[in-house]
């Protein structure tokens, strides 16, 4: 039943409360009139709080929300119907870094010619909470670990810069490349602030752009607002592909058309190794027409927690790991791989103009996923603070990726794993997988291999060299220590002149002031 409005909410807070006639209509309308159920208890700040978080919301439009994803069937439901659906990605759209290498300084130099001439930004999302990694601060602040101590805000950072060099060299001319990144209200301050106090890592203030997503409030299984304290709706980000609401509602595209960005990479804030504005990536989708284009990596293993790319219906999409089942994430091809393997590393190529058609057309179609989830909450009846022990009500996000059905000319970009995926997804303590141990140890080990790659050599405390097998042959035999700054090298371009016929002891640290380790004699 329907919690009855208390009458006198304007009144009550001597004259600063600010809930109008309007807001209590509103919410009896939608049926939501229940979050203002403790309003008599509030004091006059909270009263203040709840009043702007609620005016804010459009009740009427996540009444919508909810029918339209509940009525979708949501989660398990949809997986069920989609298995029968679902087709890999066909062979012609396929771009790969190890089968295509003939075509890769092609497409680099174009990737960097485009750079060259400022027509490249790259978007950050970096809304997300980091539930699982458990850290009270924004996911791009974390330290994993690196001799350097540089978190990944700063790697991508200095990534971005030594881009923009390798372009500005190769072709003449200065350039830069927008950095745009959404936040949620949960990150937006502390990430500014992270930005200010390290200067922006050494790039221009005016080409970092923040801008923040939009919330939506948690629901119970009847549709009903949850309310996370007695003055409080239990608000969470609406999903990384908040993205494109937000690109609107901040005037994002007409930015971008204003500095003449043409293609966008878009990619998330958790990867260690991603490749900031791939110039291979960027120069693949241009050369294929493409107005959109995911990178991906081969899932090897059935259960890994990443989306597929596929075509469900002859269109593009990811299927998620949560919605698709174990019996079609299972499935292999006559050649043993797995059917479905195009593993999505949340990495995206945009045209600025896909995306302001997806703005101006697209984005009110798309639907939102559901998650059912265990949402803390104040009980409506008794006012006690209830954790749930088994999921209670959801929350519901759009993804980034759910723009791909509306390309016109969508493509694949295939990658390997150990030069370009090494997400940061849960704490040390939690599980082997995806932590702080293993995204350090992968950017070490990649780094090793680039200057073995480039002619140099490891030895032992004995001066006997070690075998050149630098990756982890099980979870106690650690890398060695070997991290190169991105100021030096973007993608293990240029260290000839640093590691040559030189012989190294771990642990090696090449950055801008050059070699910081034991080098012993050249060969
Ligand atoms: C994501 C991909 C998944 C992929 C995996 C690879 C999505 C929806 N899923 O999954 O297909 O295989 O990465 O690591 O992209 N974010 C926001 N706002 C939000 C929620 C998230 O900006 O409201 C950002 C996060 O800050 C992060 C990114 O989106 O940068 C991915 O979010 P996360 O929840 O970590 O996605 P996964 O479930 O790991």
């Amino acid at each position: 039943m329907e919690a009855t409005v208390p009458v006198d909410v304007e009144g009550e807070a001597g004259g600063d409360a600010a809930v109008t006639a309007a807001l209590r209509q509103r919410l009896a309308a939608g049926g939501q009139s229940h979050v203002l159920r403790f309003w008599p208890e509030l004091g006059s700040e909270a009263r203040r709080a709840l009043a702007a978080e609620l005016r804010d919301m459009d009740v009427a439009e996540i009444n919508r929300f909810f029918l339209r994803a509940r009525g979708d069937g949501g989660g398990a439901a949809v997986a069920a119907g989609l298995d029968a659906r679902m087709e890999p990605v066909p062979r012609d759209v396929l771009g790969s870094a190890s089968r295509d290498r003939e075509l890769l300084p092609r497409w680099e130099s174009r990737g960097l010619a485009e750079i060259a001439g400022s027509r490249v930004a790259v978007l950050l999302l970096a809304g997300g909470q980091g539930t699982r990694l458990g850290v009270p601060y924004p996911k791009g602040m974390c330290d994993v670990g690196l001799p350097s101590r540089k978190t990944l805000f700063h790697l991508q950072a200095q990534r971005l810069r030594r881009l923009q060099q390798l372009a500005e060299e190769q072709h003449g001319t200065p350039c830069h490349i927008p950095w745009y990144i959404m936040t949620s209200g949960r990150t937006m301050e502390s990430t500014k602030e992270f930005f200010l106090k390290h200067r922006y890592f050494g790039l221009k203030k005016e080409n970092v752009i923040f801008f923040q997503q939009g919330m939506l409030p948690a629901l119970g299984f009847d549709g009903k607002i949850l309310l996370e304290e007695k003055g409080k709706i239990a608000m969470a980000p609406d999903g990384n592909g908040g993205l494109y609401r937000a690109l609107g509602t901040h005037g994002i595209v007409e930015d971008m058309e204003q500095r003449g960005v043409q293609s966008v990479h878009v990619y998330c804030v958790d990867n260690i190794l991603v490749k900031v504005a791939d110039p291979r990536f960027i120069g693949f989708c241009l050369e294929k027409g493409a107005d959109c284009g995911a990178k991906v990596v081969e899932k090897t293993n059935p259960t890994e927690p990443v989306g597929v790319v596929c075509r469900v219906d002859g269109v593009y999409q990811v299927v998620e790991y949560s919605e698709i089942s174990l019996g079609t994430a299972q499935r292999r091809g006559p050649d043993g791989r797995l059917l479905f393997n195009a593993g999505n590393i949340a990495n995206h190529y945009f045209t600025t103009a896909f995306l302001k058609d997806v703005v101006n057309t697209y984005e009110p179609q798309l639907q939102h996923h559901v998650a059912e989830k265990k949402i803390p909450h104040v009980d409506i009846s008794t006012g006690q603070l209830i954790q749930p022990e088994k999921p209670n009500g959801i929350k519901m996000e759009k993804f980034v990726f759910d723009i791909f059905q509306f390309s016109k000319q969508f493509v694949v970009y295939e990658v390997l794993r150990e030069d370009e995926f090494s997400p940061l997804k849960n704490a040390d303590s939690q599980n082997g997988k995806d932590n702080p141990t293993t995204a350090r140890q992968a950017l070490m080990s990649l780094h090793h291999c680039w200057v073995l790659n480039a002619g140099g050599h490891f030895v032992d405390e004995n001066g006997t060299r070690l075998p050149a097998i630098p990756r982890l042959k099980d979870a106690n035999d650690l890398p060695i220590q070997c991290e190169i700054s991105p100021l030096v090298s973007y993608g293990g371009e240029g260290l000839e002149q640093y590691v040559k016929d030189r012989e190294f002891r771990a642990p090696l640290i090449i950055d801008e002031d050059g070699i910081h380790e034991l080098v012993k004699n050249g060969l």
